[in-house]
């Protein structure tokens, strides 16, 4: 990053557009359109990805989510040849995201024969409308040249199991483009229409349309192009709705566009004052957050790539509860809200799934999609050696996902004070989660207790593992949630409780005897029942075992017999159930296990982060802390799982920054309706300011080396390193 709100980078190499094409996203939660440029297509993964709209490509058994066709495509050519930067070597080229503005900007300059073409686009996902994309693009010549622009919506995208649509209507009418699809499983329709202003004498060749231009030395040729792009209850009344944008005029639209990304930052940013490269990969962690939140609707979660393309399905992950919620719970509730709802209305597809295993209540989907059945196969990562799938027990066996809804649920409800949520709805799926897991537990007579046997935790390459302690903690706490919101629910709204069970004496007595492991002598928790007994070797250990690149370490693969783990798990709960264990506990756990983590999955650095802060190993802290938030600048993460291609953004890598900014190095907490705040800070930042939205309180708050400054607090009761806050 050159300044704190700017991504940039002047200069060409190939082997940068699949990182770019994710680096350089933009989004609006309803789509994401990958950072290519104008001319590219398939081949160099141009993506316009849809949020909740699913399907299956033909011949294909992988439902994943649905690429857009491409509104803004557009390129140049001069004596029938294309300037495309893929394959010609620029003279110059510049791509900038501005992470405050959503506003993407390339500038290339070609050599095309004897003249220089420069061409400059500028373009936006409509944070205001969205359904809307906008383009400006401008060419020049440093000669007299005559130049031919095709432009139009070209169906050419990268697609991952294949093409998903079928289209039913195209028609490019002079200036003016629409095609009309349906997704090829579910029928669904979608509309993509596209409006050019400012070019003349247009031939139209199917949705393309082409013009010549006499470009005159040194002077540049300006047009506008719009994209609209409607599926579900969007396509009532598209036609006149996309009308509305083109007639508001490409200044206007981003006018509203800038205001719209001006509202989310006056909650969400967050200043660090004296690290600018910290404070500008936050800033960039938190614009990736933003860029993708289902602002209108309940229908979708956030996918675990987030918006920039199909890699996991386009499916979300207990990444969105365990990540990126509590980011969203504290600076745009209404978002929270949402991604919470989703769960309850998929609350069907969970219970479909209980029952599928043999199970009661709601067991929620590992990979979820618009239906909440879970897109997770059985066999979801292929071998390197054989090519063969290899069965993987995530979907059946990583039961720790519906704790983790729960979990956040109830998190949600006590930090924004809106309980009317378990009313509505909520209150029924804690409680079948709970059925659920009451079924799936093992009731051991001779210890009395509960336990959670043959699941995989956190650490997907210890698969089928008996009583893994984050799961077994995580499910303790969502029973005993349970009962907490069941008294709520009894209390403030007793009509919602028809639908529970008459007999609850059971949810009491599993709260009760569910088995947690405990720390032994040492401190340390014992992942799983016999992880001591393991081959004691480190991930470099194995590296050097290695015998082909990307060996899938699970399964039975190398790490599985060994305490090399693939990311935080005892380590996750001590993150997340942070006030159950003390500092000294912490520390004996970090110690242990941080040698034997692998990171392999951009999940796990910042829980060692928000750890490593509380205990005050600092410059670990700091270390995991921006290996976090770089993790989209530098596309330094994992790109294959065995040989599938996993690449693209990290959502919750980029909540797991904000958490650990917030929660680690501010200290900040919320337990019993009091608000603590004890601020640790790396030694060379100066100060932290940032705001939290707290029960309808906007909390502005500073901490620095000395303690905190907080404005707005009326009502919420605060600490400051345990001692109350003089207001
Ligand atoms: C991790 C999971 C995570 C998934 C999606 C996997 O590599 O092990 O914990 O949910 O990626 O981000």
């Amino acid at each position: 990053m050159t300044q704190e709100w700017t991504v940039e980078k002047t200069g060409f190499d190939t082997a940068d557009i699949e990182l770019h094409g994710s680096k350089y996203l933009l989004g609006n939660g309803f789509m994401g359109y990958r950072g290519t440029m104008e001319e590219y297509t398939a081949e160099q993964l141009v993506a316009l990805n849809l949020a909740g709209f699913f399907d299956l490509a033909r011949g294909s058994n992988w439902r994943e989510s649905v690429n857009a066709p491409n509104p803004l495509y557009t390129a140049v050519s001069v004596n029938g040849k294309e300037l495309n930067l893929s394959r010609i070597a620029p003279v110059f080229h510049k791509q900038t995201l501005d992470i405050k503005t959503g506003i993407h900007k390339r500038e290339t300059v070609f050599p095309a024969g004897e003249v220089n073409i420069t061409v400059k686009a500028e373009r936006f996902v409509s944070k205001a409308r969205e359904n809307i994309l906008a383009l400006k693009y401008s060419v020049s010549a440093d000669k007299n040249v005559d130049i031919v622009i095709k432009t139009g919506t070209d169906k050419n995208i990268w697609n991952i199991s294949g093409n998903h649509l079928n289209y039913t209507d195209e028609t490019a009418r002079g200036d003016f483009s629409e095609l009309t699809a349906e997704s090829v499983q579910l029928k669904k329709p979608l509309k993509v229409y596209e409006k050019i202003c400012g070019l003349e004498n247009i031939v139209n060749v199917g949705l393309l349309h082409t013009a010549s231009v006499a470009l005159k030395a040194n002077e540049e040729f300006t047009f506008t192009k719009f994209g609209g792009v409607y599926h579900g209850d969007g396509l009532e009344n598209s036609d006149a709705d996309f009308l509305r944008a083109v007639n508001f005029g490409y200044d206007n639209l981003k006018d509203e566009h800038i205001a719209a990304w001006d509202a989310i930052w006056e909650n969400s940013d967050v200043v660090i004052e004296g690290d600018e490269e910290a404070c500008a990969a936050l800033r960039y962690s938190i614009y990736h957050l933003c860029s993708i939140a289902p602002r209108n609707t309940d229908k979708c979660g956030i996918p675990a790539r987030g918006l920039s393309g199909q890699v996991y399905k386009g499916a979300a992950f207990w990444d969105t509860e365990m990540f990126m919620l509590p980011f969203f719970r504290f600076t745009d509730a209404d978002v929270a809200r949402n991604l919470l709802k989703y769960r309850i209305n998929t609350l069907a597809g969970a219970e479909r799934k209980a029952k599928e295993f043999g199970f009661e209540g709601a067991f929620f989907a590992w990979e979820s999609q618009e239906t909440g059945d879970d897109a997770c196969t059985l066999f979801n990562v292929t071998d390197v050696f054989t090519n063969r799938p290899l069965r993987t027990y995530f979907k059946d066996k990583q039961i720790h996902v519906s704790a983790d809804i729960v979990f956040a649920l109830w998190d949600y409800c006590i930090t924004t004070g809106d309980f009317v949520l378990l009313a509505d709805g909520g209150l029924k799926l804690i409680y079948e989660c709970i059925r659920f897991f009451y079924t799936y537990a093992s009731f051991k007579p001779h210890k009395d207790r509960y336990e959670l046997l043959d699941v995989v935790g956190p650490d997907e390459y210890h698969e089928r593992v008996n009583n893994n302690a984050f799961t077994n903690a995580m499910v303790k706490r969502a029973a005993d949630i349970f009962i907490l919101a069941l008294e709520k629910v009894k209390t403030d709204y007793p009509e919602s409780l028809e639908n529970l069970g008459e007999n609850l004496d059971w949810a009491y007595d599993f709260a009760k005897k569910l088995y947690v492991p405990a720390p032994d002598e040492r401190g340390i928790i014992e992942q799983f029942d016999g992880y001591f007994n393991l081959e004691d070797v480190t991930p470099e250990t194995l590296k050097t075992r290695e015998l082909k690149e990307n060996e899938y370490w699970g399964c039975h693969g190398l790490a599985s017999q060994t305490r090399t783990l693939k990311q935080a798990d005892v380590i996750m709960l001590l993150s997340v159930l942070k006030s159950d264990y003390g500092r000294e506990i912490k520390k004996a756990n970090w110690d242990f296990y941080e040698p034997y983590t692998e990171h392999g999955s951009s999940l796990s650095a910042c829980a060692y982060a928000i750890v490593a802060a509380e205990i005050g190993y600092t410059d670990w802290a700091y270390k995991y802390f921006m290996k976090t938030a770089c993790v989209d600048l530098k596309g330094d993460s994992k790109q294959y799982l065995g040989s599938l291609y996993i690449g693209g953004t990290h959502p919750a890598a980029n909540g797991g920054a904000w958490n650990t900014a917030i929660f680690g190095f501010a200290g900040v907490s919320f337990a019993n309706d009091r608000l603590d705040i004890s601020p640790r800070l790396p030694e060379n930042w100066k100060s932290m300011s940032f705001k939290l939205n707290l029960r309808g309180e906007r909390l502005e708050i500073r901490v620095d080396a000395k303690g905190a400054e907080i404005k707005g607090a009326a009502k919420t009761k605060i600490t400051v390193y345990g001692k109350e806050y003089k207001k």
